[in-house]
């Protein structure tokens, strides 16, 4: 299993260009699930899960191809024709956004099979209101030997409330009224940035959707959908990950391709807390430490709020911050394993439910330490970036399902930070 061999005490000094945001391509991906013509992706990050997504619309009998292109890749997806819309548990439980398959094979093809997606180190991460808003539409769903077992002869636009926000569930029924007969309103919807590019693929398909980016969304449903062309957005996360790099390091930085609109809420936040950002350009940002780190509480919230994906590589600034900071994390129930670990290095943070105060400055020292999931796993780079000595990271494949080449984009900022093979 890779780790990464990190050397702390490096500011990082240079330009980083940002990739295609993780989670509107996946969503992207399954919608050409939606048409028989071809659909292409630009700007698709080079991540694990992307290749995961490829494996699942293979194991459904759906051609796609990668084309390394200057920024991302393109990806050509055709779903002609299915062999079986089966979502087996095997990838499924390798990437839970598998679950995004589910309407959009129930829409096209009447049929799923789609292995539940199980919990994972953040959560529970149910799926009922997947489930719920499927059969709101005229679905008919079973569960049973862990499979959703959905059929639809044809679906009925409906009016579906979400109880809670549900980014994954927004757009997967979405994607499924886009082909049901009459309107359809997803009331209490997601309004995250990822959502509307998503909704602006399928519009460029040929679906009538009007809302995206508020909280009701409005769909009415045509009985066919066409190929198109699409550009995914930048990664936000990934922006906001750099951007705390720079102050964590100390360091100054220019991200390119990046949308600073998706970023209001921890922008806004970084600089509260001492961090320097500013607009550089139509797609750039330029972050700098300031002369200190300030310890700021954030709580998280659903877009347009800071976002939890934020959170983990929030705690590791704070920890260099002088006093006392509280985090609240409102999204998920088990989103502080990252504070164990940091700990490891010095921290001094105390974990009580869904809060977690952290006594700033400790300095870190270098550790060995296990990342537990993707955000998690951001967060022990930033320390070991700002750490005293040598941080080993195992487990670096939660990195690598989101983050492109992220050893070799820091490297060229002037980190020593590379990937040992085990
Ligand atoms: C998406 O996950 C993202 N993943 C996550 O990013 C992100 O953390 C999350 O949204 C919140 O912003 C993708 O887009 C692929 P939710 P998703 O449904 O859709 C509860 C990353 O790091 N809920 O918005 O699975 C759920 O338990 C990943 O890139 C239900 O109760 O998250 C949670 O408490 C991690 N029932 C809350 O809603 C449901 O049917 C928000 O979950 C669905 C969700």
């Amino acid at each position: 299993m890779d780790k990464f061999l990190i050397t702390g005490g490096h500011p990082l000094e240079g330009r980083v260009p940002i990739s295609g945001a993780k989670n509107a391509a996946l969503p992207a991906m399954a919608a050409a699930l939606l048409t028989q013509k071809r659909v292409i992706l630009r700007n698709v990050p080079r991540v694990r899960d992307i290749g995961t997504m490829r494996s699942l619309l293979d194991e459904l009998g759906v051609d796609s191809s990668v084309t390394h292109e200057e920024h991302g890749n393109r990806v050509e997806i055709e779903a002609r024709r299915l062999l079986n819309p089966m979502a087996p548990y095997e990838l499924v439980k390798q990437m839970r956004a598998s679950i995004l398959v589910l309407g959009p094979l129930v829409a096209r093809f009447g049929q799923a099979r789609v292995s539940l997606p199980g919990g994972c180190a953040i959560g529970a991460r149910p799926v009922n209101l997947h489930i719920k808003g499927l059969e709101k539409l005229g679905a008919s769903i079973h569960i049973e030997h862990g499979y959703i077992e959905a059929r639809a002869e044809h679906l009925k636009g409906s009016v579906f409330t979400f109880d809670v926000v549900s980014v994954t569930g927004t757009e997967n029924l979405m994607m499924a009224a886009a082909l049901s007969d009459g309107e359809t309103v997803l009331e209490n919807a997601a309004r995250e940035p990822e959502v509307v590019n998503l909704a602006d693929l399928l519009i460029k398909m040929g679906a009538r959707i009007e809302g995206a980016g508020s909280d009701e969304i409005r769909i009415q449903g045509v009985s066919e959908l066409g190929g198109t062309e699409h550009t995914i957005i930048p990664d936000r996360i990934e922006a906001g990950t750099f951007l705390v790099a720079a102050a964590i390091t100390g360091g100054h930085l220019v991200l390119d391709g990046v949308n600073s609109a998706h970023l209001t809420a921890v922008i806004n936040k970084l600089t509260e807390a001492g961090a320097q950002i500013t607009e550089a350009g139509p797609d750039k940002l330029e972050a700098s430490a300031g002369h200190e780190i300030r310890a700021v509480d954030v709580t998280t919230r659903e877009y347009p709020g800071f976002a939890t994906d934020m959170q983990a590589q929030y705690m590791a600034l704070m920890t260099q911050a002088e006093g006392s900071s509280l985090i609240t994390e409102t999204i998920f129930e088990n989103r502080f394993l990252h504070a164990l670990e940091l700990t490891r290095m010095g921290a001094d943070i105390t974990v009580n439910g869904r809060r977690a105060v952290v006594r700033g400055r400790t300095s870190l020292s270098g550790a060995k330490v296990q990342a537990s999931d993707l955000r998690a796993s951001a967060s022990l780079v930033l320390a070991g970036l700002a750490a005293q000595g040598e941080t080993l990271i195992d487990r670096v494949y939660h990195i690598d399902r989101g983050y492109e080449r992220i050893e070799e984009k820091l490297s060229r900022l002037g980190a020593k930070i590379h990937r040992v093979f085990e």
